[in-house]
């Protein structure tokens, strides 16, 4: 039996097609570097499918999502999916959504949300979703700005300036908006055009039983059973242009959507990742991944795994605490939970030996070939990462801690930049009006009593940390020593009371500013403050410029010393390929995963005792008729799948392609034992995890009976 099965997966490795899987690769480029490679892989479309100016491309129907006031920051991406603008994206990307329409009475994240008609499609004020329309390789004009420019910080103005001034050339008179990006540590400049679309609605959402199956346990983990997928639709103005929020708007027509493919794949298919990965550090040097794995990763996991014990325990008491606090907890355990395993991840591969040999290996070179210009370089990345540790460690407490530690301080953070400007501004009243809207905002989702917790939590590791004691603020060491009087400070704070905050905004005056920054908490949030402008950042910030510069030249080094290697640039928020195929792993010895869960995987889950695992009464009851509709293979429904695709944060709700381009599947998460990939990829053990589209379909149609949904919907069966 074992022997079958040892066999049964050699067959299935030695008969994968060899691809490269590892790269995020710039659209506008496929043809001159993988488009060769992508079809030797089983890519049946040309790379002007994928990306063309001048015929509407597969790049069209992909949407980054952002925020008004940083469009281009995309935090996920989405898909079309018909002629009329909708839009798939994951649970997650859509969660603070869900989660601001929801109330006791209206609880979506619970209940899930399902539009029945546009006109129920709910308004989400301040999201942004971009389409690409063209990009354009901007490096000589860039470089030719800064010819002899030898100061760091001057450079960087002057390229700033110079990036302005081809943005606004390349968008006037239209209402698009282009973006500049450095690639490749600043070594070239690509500049993006985008229709930025400012009405983006919330048209369906399962609950989070479904959504967020598996929840914070399951997270980051392989096998999955989570089905993070949700609806949107971008609107437009009648002239099918981004038009701000209103209702006269439409549903957007685009110039592409993605077929779906409801056909199934098997292990060793290609597929492809169209989206907007976030950001990757594949070329760190040993230095700096030591830091990462030995300094920052691990401090910042220990303080995050106190404050999630205080949120929560509170979440499990409470219905409405676990509203209050589900998107908050959910976005402090994602990180807390891949910097555990991207620490493992690196120490497993030995990633810093690696880097290493890398780095002894550049060293010779650059002594045989007398390249004098890279002379050093290595040697001078060890001493700065070295004069770097202390400050990255202050910050990591100053921030995880200090300022983004208890919710209070950010609140008082906030405070303080409005109490600055209320002085000089002559519109006194609209200062408050904006100061109570923030006010309610904060407050919908707060609970004091937690948050009182948290804040001791934050104290007693600020205060142990073991730093030396001028990176820990006096204010800190003062209320951290003798917590007696916290309590008291806390309770009387005007800060900490709803009401009491809004009387005080409502008769603002510079005497009662005055009195409110004297409050204890007040003075240590300025003093943390205070530690970072003056003590941590000047130093940490020179220290950051000095290795930009470094790393140009280290990539610039590189490229030179492998003159034959396709390099691809770290992910920067801008759209990228990465193709692969679907395949299993082994995370053990001993151990092989199939890439693909189903249906009765999740009822195996089924746990009604286990917030995470407890499977909705309606699902149990499709299971048990078998009320698949057209969804399912082989008599179970597929639930989720794993690929080789190179993914990152930011490529959540990406579209996961077939070889002919249709939607196989929603990007939401990478396997655990390869999430170091943004450090170092490994074609063994990265995986992507994407939810398969046939389950999406099936939830839409036979879970949430939202038909016209499906009708809207292209699918090929
Ligand atoms: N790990 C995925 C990503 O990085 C999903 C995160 C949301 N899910 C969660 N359980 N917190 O974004
Ligand atoms: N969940 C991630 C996101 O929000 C994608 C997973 C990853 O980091 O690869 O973008």
């Amino acid at each position: 039996m074992r022997k079958i099965a040892i066999c049964l997966l050699a067959f299935v490795l030695l008969t994968l097609p060899s691809v490269a899987d590892e790269g995020m690769w710039i659209p506008m480029l496929l043809k001159k570097y993988n488009i060769e490679d992508m079809q030797k892989a089983g890519f049946k479309l040309t790379a002007e499918d994928i990306y063309s100016i001048n015929q509407a491309s597969l790049k069209d129907a992909v949407v980054g999502l952002g925020y008004e006031d940083r469009p281009f920051s995309h935090f996920c991406t989405g898909e079309i999916v018909s002629d009329q603008g909708l839009v798939i994206t994951n649970h997650h990307c859509s969660y603070g959504m869900i989660q601001a329409h929801s109330t006791l009475e209206h609880n979506y994240l619970r209940d899930g949300f399902w539009a029945s008609s546009l006109k129920e499609e709910l308004i989400n004020p301040g999201i942004t979703a971009s389409i690409l329309v063209r990009m354009e390789d901007v490096t000589e004009r860039i470089m030719k700005a800064v010819e002899g420019v030898a100061d760091e910080a001057s450079r960087a103005e002057k390229i700033k300036e110079e990036c302005e001034r081809i943005e606004a050339a390349a968008v006037e008179g239209t209402n698009l908006k282009a973006n500049i990006k450095p690639y490749f540590n600043g070594n070239q400049y690509f500049m993006c055009v985008f229709k930025v679309f400012r009405d983006v609605r919330l048209v369906g959402a399962p609950n989070s039983a479904i959504g967020k199956f598996g929840g914070d346990t399951d997270n980051w983990v392989w096998p999955r059973h989570t089905g993070d997928f949700s609806v949107l639709r971008i609107y437009a103005g009648k002239d099918n242009e981004p038009a701000e929020v209103s209702e006269h708007n439409v549903p957007y027509k685009p110039a592409k959507s993605f077929k779906i493919s409801a056909r199934g794949m098997n292990e060793g298919d290609f597929t492809m990742v169209f989206g907007y990965p976030g950001t990757t550090k594949e070329y760190l040097t040993s230095y700096a991944i030591d830091q990462i794995a030995q300094v920052e990763n691990p401090n910042k996991v220990k303080i995050r795994t106190a404050k999630l014990n205080v949120i929560n325990e509170a979440m499990a008491s409470d219905e409405l605490l676990r509203i209050k606090y589900s998107a908050k907890a959910a976005s402090v355990a994602n990180a807390w939970k891949k910097w555990q395993g991207e620490i493992k991840g690196l120490e497993r591969f030995r990633t810093a030996d690696g880097k290493r040999r890398m780095e002894q290996e550049f060293d010779n070179w650059v002594r045989t070939s007398g390249n004098s210009e890279y002379a050093g370089l290595t040697a001078r990345y060890k001493k700065l990462y070295e004069a770097r540790r202390g400050y990255v460690l202050a910050l990591a407490y100053a921030s995880e801690a200090g300022l983004g530690g208890a919710e209070i301080i950010g609140l008082l953070s906030l405070f303080d930049k409005f109490f600055k400007v209320y002085e000089e501004t002559e519109d006194k009243e609209a200062l408050k009006v904006g100061l109570l809207e923030r006010t309610k905002a904060f407050y919908k989702d707060y609970d004091v009593v937690t948050d009182l917790r948290i804040l001791k939590e934050m104290l007693r590791l600020y205060n142990s940390s073991g730093m030396e004691e001028h990176w820990i603020p006096e204010e800190v060491r003062a209320l951290a020593g003798d917590m007696s009087d916290l309590d008291k400070w806390f309770k009387k704070s005007i800060f900490t009371d709803q009401a009491r905050l809004e009387a005080f905004v409502g008769d603002l005056t510079s005497k009662s500013i005055a009195k409110a920054r004297k409050e204890p908490l007040y003075r240590m949030m300025q003093g943390i403050q205070t530690l970072v402008k003056e003590q941590i950042s000047p130093r940490l910030n020179e220290i950051q410029r000095e290795l930009s510069m470094l790393d140009r030249a280290w990539i610039a080094g590189l490229m030179e010393m492998r003159p034959d290697k396709v390099f691809y640039p770290d992910a920067n928020s801008t759209l990228r390929v990465a193709y692969g195929k679907i395949a299993g792993y082994a995370p053990r010895d001993g151990v092989y995963y199939l890439p693909y869960t189903t249906l009765s995987g999740i009822i195996e889950k089924d746990n009604p005792d286990i917030y995470d695992y407890n499977v909705p009464e309606r699902l149990k009851e499709l299971y048990r008729t078998k009320d698949f509709g057209p969804y399912a293979q082989d008599g179970d429904v597929p639930v989720c799948f794993i690929a080789t695709n190179h993914t990152t944060g930011g490529n959540s709700g990406s579209p996961v392609l077939d070889g002919e381009g249709n939607l196989v599947g929603i990007n939401f998460d990478r396997a655990w034992e390869g999430v170091m990939s943004d450090m170092q990829y490994s074609s063994e053990i990265c995986r992507n995890i994407a939810v398969d589209i046939r389950y999406v379909l099936f939830i839409i149609d036979k879970y949430a009976g939202a038909r016209r949904l499906i009708d809207e919907m292209d699918i090929v069966f």
